[in-house]
């Protein structure tokens, strides 16, 4: 979607459809002259009770050639005093899908309520952004939703913010693709051609002979089921910052559950267990397109977990490049066992923090439900930066704690750990054996499994893959 900063009059402007969104009680007050214009017709439609202003609702009226645009939309944003930012998302996001619905493409937004309530709005156009993405790759039919141009009324000076937003959301829309993308499609060699689609970054592939010199045999063993090579991708983008920060993705194109075999209902949607490492990569895009000054390196240790006769066994037992055993209990455990590796490999670099991201239980769904990506860590003022953009990206996180007693349900009779420790405490106990390999480096585990996908439309995500992670990590590197 084109964004258009313009200050021009609303009734002056010709496009499909005008935004204006109403306050909850507040009737036309911001448009009295539009609504003149209109034969006040969106002030009978209120005094009928046919809108009211609640948050979300919409009304659509055509102008009849009254003034320039086409139709106009009024949308609710609430009370005066309870609308928020994230409010003005889901109008953004709402009246981008009711209008794409419709299959309308030229649209305008009045920014006059959002301005008398000194919010801004660029929020409302980033949830219209958000909302306009189809995945319709495999799709014979042509059928083009989207939304091509959105005109913002305004004089405020937002072409900063406005540039900012458009490159986070296409970041967001690039990783809900790499998702969205079925397992076919989506090997780990497809991962390693995303990251080299990437412009003004270094990509590095650790083939499989290499990762078994380097002693990955966790990562390793992950994909010794799978005819796809495994690929651990490196990617570095170096701002002006000198020391660096390791994002680790988790990059199963699909987790069968191998030997470990997970129930075949639902199955297919474990496509999307390299959620992770399409935020990592969806990050890296939108750092390396806006110069960020941060330095990032993404790690992504990429394979196929399928069962087979060369595949892991529960009771198997792999070493790390640090030299650490685990004990396979479930093949199903595999996220662990990569980001494991991962993290050790990440430790070269020095990062000055390494956050991983990852689908990595579905006991981070049993806690969480579907809305809030579990966190985890051992550096308080990491995860309350984490915490802080999570409250501004309404992508938000919540911590669970690491205590020492967790340890014991991940200690193995025969290697140093266990990669499974029974179904209590599974969010938990998966966070504290990556904490074992994370050792004295500052790290922030995301648990993303509950929150990486979504079975229903909401405001401003579509069903489907819902790019968690992106807008998240831009804006904790963005305040840095
Ligand atoms: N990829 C799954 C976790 C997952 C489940 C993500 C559902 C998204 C939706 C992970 O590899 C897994 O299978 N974890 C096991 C761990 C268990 C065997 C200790 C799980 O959560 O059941
Ligand atoms: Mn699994
Ligand atoms: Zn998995």
């Amino acid at each position: 979607m084109k964004i258009i900063i313009q200050n021009k009059k609303e009734t002056d402007l010709s496009c499909d459809a005008l935004i204006l969104p109403l306050l909850e009680g507040e009737g036309t007050t911001s448009y009295k002259d539009i609504n003149r214009s209109l034969n006040n017709i969106p002030d009978k439609i209120i005094s009928a009770g046919e809108f009211t202003g609640k948050p979300n609702e919409v009304c659509l009226v055509h102008t009849e050639g009254m003034i320039k645009p086409d139709r106009v939309l009024l949308i609710g944003l609430g009370k005066r005093n309870e609308v928020t930012v994230e409010k003005l998302r889901q109008a953004g996001g709402k009246a981008a899908s009711y209008l794409s619905g419709l299959k309308i493409k030229d649209i305008a937004l009045s920014t006059k309520t959002i301005s008398s309530l000194k919010l801004t709005p660029v929020a409302f156009v980033e949830g219209a952004l958000l909302a306009n993405y189809s995945f319709r790759k495999y799709k014979s039919e042509e059928n083009h939703k989207e939304i091509k141009k959105i005109t913002v009324l305004t004089n405020e000076k937002l072409d900063k913010q406005i540039k900012w937003t458009e490159a986070a959301v296409n970041a967001a829309h690039f990783a809900r693709d790499l998702v969205n993308s079925p397992s076919n499609d989506m090997t780990p060699s497809t991962l390693v051609k995303a990251a080299r689609s990437l412009k003004n970054v270094s990509v590095k592939v650790i083939e499989k002979s290499e990762a078994e010199r380097l002693g990955m045999g966790a990562y390793l063993s992950v994909a010794k089921g799978s005819n796809e090579p495994p690929k651990f991708i490196v990617i570095t983008y170096k701002g002006k910052n000198t020391t660096p920060v390791a994002l680790v993705g988790k990059a199963i194109t699909f987790d069968s559950g191998g030997i470990s075999i997970k129930p075949s209902e639902g199955m297919e949607k474990m496509k999307y267990d390299m959620a992770g490492s399409a935020a990592v990569l969806g990050v890296l895009k939108a750092a390396s397109e806006m110069k960020m000054p941060a330095h990032i390196i993404g790690i992504l240790p990429a394979a196929e977990n399928l069962p087979s006769g060369t595949a892991s066994k529960p009771g198997d037992v792999v070493k790390t490049i640090s030299g650490k055993t685990i004990e396979i209990i479930s093949t199903d455990a595999e996220g662990r066992l990569a980001v494991a590796d991962a993290i050790e490999y990440a430790k070269r670099f020095k990062p000055s923090a390494i956050i991983d991201i990852a689908t990595l239980t579905g006991a981070c769904s049993i806690a969480f439900g579907n809305e809030t990506v579990a966190m985890m860590g051992n550096d308080e003022a990491l995860m309350e930066k984490m915490k802080k953009a999570s409250e501004e990206t309404y992508e938000r996180v919540w911590p669970m704690p690491l205590f020492d007693e967790y340890k014991d349900y991940i200690k193995s009779d025969i290697a140093d750990l266990k990669n499974a420790g029974g179904r209590s405490g599974g969010l938990i106990t998966a966070g504290y054996f990556l904490k074992e390999f994370a050792g004295d480096t500052p790290w922030i585990h995301l648990d993303i499994a509950g929150t990486a996908w979504t079975d229903k439309d909401r405001p401003y995500i579509p069903k489907g893959a819902t790019g968690i992670g992106v807008r998240l990590l831009l804006e904790f590197f963005r305040t840095a």
